[in-house]
């Protein structure tokens, strides 16, 4: 039998401006998906047991499969001829918007790599987790199968010229904790990006405009983590979330909950992930903010996970 695990993320800056090229900031977060693969008879057979949203599990399927006969491909084995019994679980809930796909492609990965001893670097399997993810997401910028492979906190730039992409890790003075609220919807990440490329298209003025606000944004993030500057890094997930809204992928559900953190005290709350419903991130510093926070969101009915970023 063969096990393996990937992270969860959050993206802190720039989802979507990546998959153009524009640097973004990705933190893993403490949960984690694992995977077990065993040999059998029987075709492909997939167990998911991680606690999902409400029909995220289902809805997901047929992307799951192909993300799967992806990375046997990948693997240079043949997925009409391989047969697996893979079992999914660990801790990281399966939401949208806080790589749940991603983590679990890793996870798959390894554990299939450790089954049939194919000792891969990291860096190969992040490159084949990378082919899995484009079943979930279509052109995937590698963002998340990235923080999904290595954990950390990771400043990220997409090679728009087919070279490598720039993977840097960058060191935070101490993990500090943030609430992720979940609005419930289960998002489309792949037609969300597919949306963007679409309106792009229609208003090339006005969105490179956006994209130059979140490159430079991206920089001012990068320099104020590092600082441990937390108050202006939350001001600037505030920014971010602006010009999300303004690519149109944001939604009410993520506003209310981005507004309703503000309001309670964050220090900056922001969508995460693909949008059109997923999740959002709040930066709460010190467990008394983030327990504040996230008891108002369940007392709303929301679900809502305490995690840590830089950890
Ligand atoms: O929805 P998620 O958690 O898979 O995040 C997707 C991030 C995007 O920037 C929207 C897409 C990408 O490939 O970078």
């Amino acid at each position: 039998m063969g096990h393996g695990s990937g992270f969860g993320k959050t993206i802190l800056f720039n989802e979507h401006f990546v998959v153009y090229g524009i640097p973004g900031v990705v933190s893993a977060i403490e949960l984690t998906a694992s995977a077990e693969v065993r040999r059998t008879e029987k075709g492909i057979n997939i167990k998911d047991e991680r606690k999902g949203a409400i029909g995220y599990t289902q809805k997901k399927l047929t992307q799951q499969k192909d993300s799967i006969s992806r990375i046997l491909k990948a693997l240079g084995l043949e997925p009409e001829l391989a047969s697996l019994e893979i079992l999914l679980g660990g801790e990281l809930p399966g939401f949208s918007g806080i790589g749940a796909s991603a983590a679990s492609s890793v996870a798959i990965v390894r554990a299939i790599v450790d089954e049939y001893n194919l000792g891969l670097s990291k860096e190969r399997i992040n490159g084949v987790a990378y082919e899995a993810e484009k079943a979930y997401a279509g052109n995937p910028s590698g963002i998340d199968n990235t923080a999904a492979t290595y954990g950390g906190l990771i400043w990220f730039r997409k090679s728009v010229i087919g070279r490598s992409n720039t993977i840097e890790k960058l060191s935070l003075r101490k993990p500090v904790e943030i609430i992720i609220g979940n609005t419930g919807i289960v998002a489309d990440t792949k037609a969300m990006v597919e949306g963007v490329a679409a309106r792009k298209k229609r208003n090339p003025v006005k969105f490179d405009q956006l994209f130059r606000q979140a490159e430079d944004l991206a920089f001012k993030a990068r320099i104020n983590l590092i600082d441990f500057n937390l108050r202006k890094v939350g001001v600037l997930m505030n920014e971010n979330h602006q010009l999300l809204q303004e690519i149109n992928v944001s939604c009410e559900e993520l506003d209310y909950l981005v507004n309703l953190a503000r309001e309670k005290g964050a220090y900056g709350a922001k969508l995460t992930g693909g949008g059109g419903g997923g999740c959002m991130v709040a930066l709460t510093p010190g467990k008394k903010l983030q327990e504040e926070i996230a008891t108002t969101m369940k007392n709303e009915g929301f679900q809502v996970l305490k995690t840590r970023i830089g950890i």
